[in-house]
């Protein structure tokens, strides 16, 4: 099996290049390795997939070696994808690949149209063209809003997205809904919840209290601490995306070719929780900065992954303590190694 993976130098999307590799199959990989976050951070996870420093100085195409199936080729979703697909014959395509975050989206809008509608747009065009059975793309819990009918269904209305983010996202399930109806192409959207785990993302909750704790400088906790969140352990994640990206979607009992799914751990947890265990991993206290609720921001997540379950076998095993603690001695020898998260 060969599987194009976008957004494979990310978090998510360096895991699932493991998780699939790990399976025998073949993975190409597209990323622009743009610095919304320190790039390094990206190039360090294609690192542990075989594509080495060195291959950084020229051209755009990086094999991994050390018997990895693994290449990547460093381009924009709106350049030459199309030259991808005409060389390789995908039987899948999993489009992870997106300007994340919520809290920028309201300070550089125009990435998120670029990348998020326009790449999308980009993929689904060429999953048309090239025939592509099945496409798997990353949406967003972000899409529920301040939804407070819980836990979060996907038959659920989610029309009042909250911040551009979310729209973009909400957009893009719009825009598989009709390729999948048009073209009879298989979508299946992801809605990921809250993912952590070693390798994450610096912009992100867990990598920014870290930080904060092991410099002794305040973390800011918003709306007071009274927050939840559906934390996801990203190996959990991973193993679900890989899942939906076997099995043949036409092997799923009364599946249309549009589908939506919640990948999430079923098991919110405050906020406050969050950081009294990771703190009991860092054996250091935090310095709070209470704040009021950040625009754009929800107060609570909580995926109902059931469908996921029974289709797919989708199960999350990994309790929170040992999550965080993975990704306390990711951290701790990373960052002894690189000063810059
Ligand atoms: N991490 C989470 O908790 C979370 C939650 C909900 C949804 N998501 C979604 O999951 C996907 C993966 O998220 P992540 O946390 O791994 O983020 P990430 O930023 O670590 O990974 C995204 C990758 O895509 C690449 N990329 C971005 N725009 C590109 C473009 N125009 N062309 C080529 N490459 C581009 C980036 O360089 C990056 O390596 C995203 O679609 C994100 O919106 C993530």
């Amino acid at each position: 099996m060969k599987v194009l993976l976008t957004g494979a130098a990310g978090f998510i999307g360096f895991y699932v290049a493991k998780a699939l590799l790990q399976q025998g199959v073949e993975v190409v990989g597209i990323d622009d390795l743009n610095d919304y976050y320190d790039p390094q951070l990206k190039r360090d996870r294609l690192g542990e997939l075989g594509v080495l420093d060195q291959h950084f100085e020229s051209g755009n195409y990086y094999p991994g070696e050390n018997g990895f199936c693994f290449s990547l080729v460093r381009i924009d979703l709106q350049e030459q994808i199309n030259a991808v697909f005409a060389q390789h014959q995908f039987d899948a395509v999993c489009h992870l690949a997106a300007q994340a975050g919520v809290r920028y989206s309201l300070e550089n809008p125009t990435v998120y149209a670029q990348s998020n509608l326009v790449g999308f747009l980009n993929i689904l065009e060429a999953c048309r063209h090239n025939h592509i059975h099945h496409l798997v793309y990353a949406s967003s819990s972000s899409v529920y809003g301040m939804s407070d009918q819980v836990p979060f269904t996907t038959d659920a209305q989610v029309d009042q997205p909250i911040s551009l983010y979310a729209a973009t996202k909400k957009s893009n399930e719009l825009m598989a809904y009709t390729y999948a109806h048009l073209f009879g192409m298989y979508t299946t959207g992801l809605r990921f919840f809250t993912v952590y785990g070693p390798w994450g993302r610096p912009d992100m909750a867990p990598m920014l209290f870290a930080k904060a704790i092991k410099n002794q400088q305040p973390i800011n906790v918003f709306n007071h601490g009274v927050m939840e969140r559906d934390f996801t352990y990203v190996v959990d994640i991973a193993q679900g995306v890989c899942a939906t990206l076997i099995k043949n979607p036409v092997d799923v009992p009364q599946r249309n070719p549009y589908a939506l799914y919640n990948i999430g751990n079923n098991q919110p947890v405050s906020l406050s929780a969050f950081i009294e265990i990771l703190e009991a991993e860092m054996n250091k206290k935090s310095i709070k900065n209470y704040l009021p609720m950040q625009p754009g921001d929800v107060v609570r997540t909580w995926a109902d992954t059931t469908p996921l379950m029974n289709d797919y076998q989708y199960q999350p095993t990994t309790p929170l303590s040992y999550g965080i603690g993975e990704f306390v001695r990711w951290y701790q020898i990373y960052t002894q190694k690189n000063n810059n998260l």
